[in-house]
C-alpha cells in the first residue's frame, strides 16, 4: 500500500482512538437506561463533539481533493468515512427518515466521489471492518471496545474466511469435472472449511451476550443517508463466497428470480474482485446440475465416490444456515426485537425492511440451502431426493 497523506493519516488515528471513545461513552449512557434503546436527549454534548471533530478532518480531506494513493487506501478512507456517518446514525445525529439530504454534507461528498471511482457503495461495508481491516498493535477499527463488539467482528471475519475457503474448493471443480478424482479431494476441502463455519457460529452462539449485541453493537450496522439516498446496512453475507457455494452446489439458481434479486442488490457492496467472481460464477453450471446429467453413470465407481462427498457437502451447507437461522438471528435479533416498542421496532434490521418480511427473506434462503420442500417457491427438494435414490 501507498503512504497515507498526513490529513488521511489524522482522520484514521481518530478513527481509532477518540472516535471510539466517544461511542464508548454513549454506549455507557444508553446502556443505563432502563429503556436502553433510547438516545434521544441523552449525552447531546458528546454527540457534538463527534460530528464536529469528524466533520472538522473530513472538511480537510475533502478540501485535498484525490491524491491517487491507490485502491487500498481509497477503501481504507470510504471506510473510515463510513464508520462517522455510521457512528452519527447510530447516535441519531442523523436519521434517514427525518431528512430528505444528509446533513454530513462533507462526508457524503467524500464517500460518493470514492464509491463513485473506485466501483463500491458510498458507505462502510462488511469488508472494512472484517476481511480489510488492518490491525495495529493487534487492535483493528471498530465502534467501540465493548468486548461484545469485537467478539462478533472476530467471529464474521472468521465465518467469511471460513466460507471462502469452501467456495475455493468448489470453483477449483469446473475445469476438471465431477469425475474427475482430485474433484472428490476438492469436495472434502469444502466440507471441511463449511463445518469450520458451523464450529465458528457455534462459539459465537455461546459467548455473545445477547443484550450487549442487541443494544450497543447492531445498531451500528443501520441503514444511513449519503447525499440523498438511503443505504442498506452491512452484513456478513456481503462477500461472493457465500453465493458461490449456493450456485456452485446447485442449491440456489441465478435464473430463480427469489434469488438473483438479492444478487442484483448486493453487488456494490462487496469488493470489486468479489462482484467480478460472482458474476462469472452467475454464467456457470452447478455441480448438482452435472450429476444429474450424468445418472446414467450411476454405477461406476467415480460417481458413486464423488456423488457422496457431493451429498455432505450440500448438508453441511445447509446446517450453516440454519444455524444461522434458527441460532444467530433468533437469539440476537428475533428474541430482543419482542422486548421492543413498535416506534423502535421498525429501526431494528440492517437492510431497512420490516422484521417479519426479512426473516420471511432468510428463512427461504435456508429453505433453499437445506433443499426443504415448499410448494411456494423453488428448492432442490426432488432433484437431491432423486441423486441420494441414485447411492448405492
Ligand atoms: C445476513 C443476523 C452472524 C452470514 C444476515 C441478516 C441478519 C443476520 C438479520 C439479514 C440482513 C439484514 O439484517 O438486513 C446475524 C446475526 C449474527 C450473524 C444476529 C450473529 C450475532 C453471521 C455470521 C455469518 C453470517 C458469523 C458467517 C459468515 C450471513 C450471510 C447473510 C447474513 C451470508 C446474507 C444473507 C444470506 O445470504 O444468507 N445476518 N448474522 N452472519 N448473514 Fe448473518
Amino acid at each position: 500500500m501507498k503512504l497515507l497523506t498526513p490529513k488521511t493519516q489524522a482522520f484514521d488515528s481518530w478513527i481509532r482512538s477518540d472516535f471510539v471513545q466517544l461511542n464508548d461513552e454513549l454506549e455507557t449512557l444508553y446502556f443505563e437506561q432502563e429503556d436502553k434503546s433510547n438516545v434521544a436527549g441523552i449525552g447531546d454534548d458528546i454527540k457534538q463533539q463527534l460530528e464536529r471533530e469528524g466533520r472538522d478532518l473530513i472538511k480537510e480531506l475533502l478540501a485535498e481533493g484525490n491524491t491517487d494513493q491507490g485502491f487500498d487506501s481509497a477503501f481504507d478512507l470510504l471506510g473510515n468515512v463510513g464508520l462517522y456517518m455510521a457512528a452519527c446514525r447510530r447516535h441519531e445525529i442523523t436519521e434517514p427518515s427525518r431528512e430528505t439530504q444528509s446533513p454530513l454534507v462533507e462526508a457524503s461528498a467524500l464517500a460518493m466521489h470514492i464509491g463513485a471511482s473506485i466501483g463500491v457503495t458510498p458507505r462502510f461495508a462488511t469488508a472494512h471492518l472484517t476481511t480489510h481491516n488492518s490491525a495495529q498493535n493487534g487492535i483493528y477499527k471498530r465502534f467501540t471496545s465493548l468486548k461484545d463488539e469485537k467478539l462478533f467482528l472476530d467471529f464474521n471475519t472468521r465465518g467469511i474466511l471460513a466460507y471462502k475457503r469452501a467456495a475455493d474448493a468448489l470453483l477449483k471443480i469446473q475445469p476438471l469435472g465431477i469425475s474427475h478424482p482430485i474433484s472428490h479431494d476438492l469436495l472434502v476441502t469444502c466440507q471441511k472449511a463449511l463445518q469450520e463455519v458451523i464450529d465458528s457460529n457455534a462459539i459465537l452462539f455461546e459467548r455473545l451476550d445477547a443484550t450487549r449485541f442487541f443494544y450497543c453493537v447492531r445498531p451500528y450496522y443501520k441503514p444511513y443517508r449519503v447525499g440523498s439516498q438511503v443505504f442498506r446496512g452491512a452484513n456478513a453475507g456481503d462477500f461472493a463466497g457465500i453465493n458461490v457455494i449456493d450456485m456452485q452446489l446447485g442449491l440456489c439458481m441465478a435464473n430463480d428470480p427469489n434469488y438473483s434479486q438479492l444478487l442484483v442488490d448486493k453487488f456494490l457492496y462487496m469488493m470489486p474482485e468479489d462482484q467480478t467472481l460472482l458474476r462469472d460464477c452467475m454464467r456457470r453450471e452447478s455441480i448438482m446440475n452435472d450429476f444429474l446429467i450424468a445418472k446414467d453413470c450411476s454405477d461406476q465407481d467415480w460417481y458413486q465416490a464423488n456423488l457422496k462427498q457431493f451429498l455432505i457437502a450440500c448438508e453441511l451447507h445447509g446446517e450453516t444456515a440454519n444455524q444461522h437461522h434458527e441460532q444467530l438471528v433468533n437469539k440476537y435479533i428475533t428474541q430482543p426485537s419482542t422486548d421492543l416498542s413498535q416506534a423502535h421496532l421498525k429501526t431494528v434490521t440492517a437492510s431497512g425492511p420490516p422484521l417479519a418480511a426479512l426473516l420471511s427473506g432468510l428463512e427461504k434462503l435456508k429453505d433453499k440451502r437445506m433443499a426443504n420442500e415448499r410448494s411456494d417457491i423453488l428448492t432442490r427438494f426432488e432433484d437431491l431426493n432423486s441423486l441420494k435414490a441414485s447411492l448405492k
